[in-house]
């Protein structure tokens, strides 16, 4: 590799030490075989952990849900779904025949609101469901008198029923102090009351559970449900006597055997027993809003992986490798690189653009990033490219310890004779559009499980999942209503 200053006299130098410091670079970022083997095993031993100890950090959150759909689900319900950009409010018709119909506002929610006290915040989801009826109207669902409403809200919440769960912490980026303790549902309910909005709140869901839902109803069964996007998670199906920590009844009737856990997934080994985090993962995490938690979803999802580059990219300048030691207001600001400012330069590398004259990296780094063009060589955007795509890999073979030790863990990748499907339900921005994101995760899943459980795994797009899935909670809530089978806690 050549120098990013090549008319430096001290060039050869200069180059010699970028490809040092860059070799050294990716090293920390690569993970071998060995060690995916060592993550996904601590999976299964944080796995059986959380579902003994309540508080763990981990926390194996148990849902509620004590079944999956097979596809004959029916009824018209709202959706209220709350985790990431925006807020989206919907009505779901599920026809009973694998297929739904929807239809869906987008509100955009402000970082005051992400920040500041809740009640703002759900007012103004009551408010944005209010827009939604008088825009679109709505039927009540057969036998009602009220329509109903599923709430997707993608945080950590200890549940104690389908819906009541208080608010652990807050993630991605949203952080309204006075929030964490408080019932979500009682606050969202309140808040309609309050503007005499005729909806009764009735399940609460995690979009990872609305997820594996979702594909299940799509598909008749699945066994896992996994957001890689902003944030990241899984959700399964556990078997209720393995779930230790918790006392299921369901008021004297035969109860369940089953129940939906929500793994939080973006919490594993915030100890570091294993993860092998770095120094651009430690800078994350401590001007991260809060440090030591869920340090593996910020080497993974959406929301840091342009955080996690930026890192990268200010060391090596300030190594004077890089743009010759200049940066950018906005490379300076935290945040300031967008994971999907990496998507595009992943894209063109796809495109097969030459470093030289204009491409899509060089744009990003130009017009995106604010670097001026004098101080970007052609070094600098093989450099760039590299950074990207080490990253990027990083986070999807990270990404596959976490399927491969939940599909262990639930004896599903253990081929039974059969060679039987084995069903992923995914949502997501990086799933859904960052570039070579699932061909990466096979490739590590491959590592771990062997070629043949590898092949048997299905991903599938689990597309407005959490809409899809806030409404099939509503619809398992009004069965445990129906049945008086309300299933709770003790
Ligand atoms: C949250 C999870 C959520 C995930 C994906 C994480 O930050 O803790 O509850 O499922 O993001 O949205």
């Amino acid at each position: 590799m050549t120098s990013a200053a090549s008319s430096s006299p001290q060039a050869g130098a200069i180059g010699a030490s970028l490809s040092n410091m860059l070799d050294e670079v990716e090293a920390q970022f690569t993970l071998s075989k060995d060690k995916l083997l060592e993550l996904t095993h601590h999976f299964s031993e944080l796995y059986t952990y959380g579902l003994g100890v309540k508080g763990a950090d981990m926390p194996m959150i148990p849902s509620f849900v004590t079944g999956l759909p097979d596809g004959k689900e029916k009824g018209t319900f709202l959706a209220m779904d709350l985790g990431g950009t925006n807020l989206r409010v919907c009505e779901v018709k599920l026809k009973g025949d694998h297929t739904f119909e929807i239809r869906q506002q987008k509100y955009r929610v402000s970082d005051a609101l992400k920040k500041g006290p809740v009640a703002d915040l759900f007012e103004y989801m009551a408010e944005s469901v209010e827009r939604f009826l008088n825009e679109f109207g709505t039927e009540t669902d057969a036998g009602e008198d009220e329509l109903l409403m599923g709430f997707t809200f993608s945080f950590p919440v200890e549940q104690t029923t389908i819906d009541r769960g208080a608010l652990l912490f807050w993630t991605k980026g949203f952080n309204c102090p006075d929030a964490p303790g408080k019932d979500v549902v009682q606050l969202l309910q309140n808040a309609l009351d309050k503007k005499h909005i005729k909806v009764r709140v009735n399940a609460l869901v995690n979009d990872t559970v609305g997820t594996l839902l979702t594909r299940s109803y799509q598909t008749g069964g699945a066994i896992l449900g996994a957001i890689f996007g902003t944030g990241t998670n899984g959700a399964y199906l556990e078997s209720i006597e393995r779930i230790k920590k918790i006392k299921v009844s369901s008021q004297g009737q035969a109860g369940p055997t089953h129940m939906v856990i929500n793994t939080e997934w973006g919490s594993f080994d915030n100890a570091r027993t294993v993860l092998p985090t770095t120094q651009f993962d430690n800078f994350v995490d401590r001007t991260a809003l809060r440090q030591r938690h869920h340090l593996f979803e910020k080497m993974i999802s959406g929301m840091y992986l342009g955080e996690v580059a930026r890192a990268v990219i200010i060391y090596l300048i300030d190594n004077l490798v890089l743009f010759s030691g200049f940066s950018s207001a906005t490379l300076n600001t935290q945040y300031g690189l967008d994971t999907a400012y990496m998507s595009m330069i992943e894209a063109d590398i796809d495109n097969g653009n030459p470093t030289s004259g204009s491409n899509g990296t060089r744009e990003v780094l130009t017009q995106k990033l604010g670097l001026r063009a004098e101080h970007v060589s052609d070094v600098d955007v093989e450099t760039v490219r590299r950074i990207v795509r080490f990253v990027g890999t990083r986070a999807a073979r990270l990404s596959a310890t976490a399927v491969a030790g939940t599909l262990i863990h639930t004896g599903n990748i253990q081929d039974d004779g059969t060679g039987k499907q084995v069903n992923v339900g995914v949502d997501g921005s990086l799933a859904e559009l960052y570039p070579h994101f699932e061909e990466r995760m096979r490739i590590a899943l491959r590592d771990i499980v062997g070629e043949d459980a590898e092949k048997r795994v299905k991903f599938g797009l689990a597309k407005d999942g959490s809409g899809v899935g806030a409404a099939l909670g509503a619809a398992a809530a009004k069965k445990q209503r129906t049945a008086g089978h309300r299933v709770e806690a003790n």
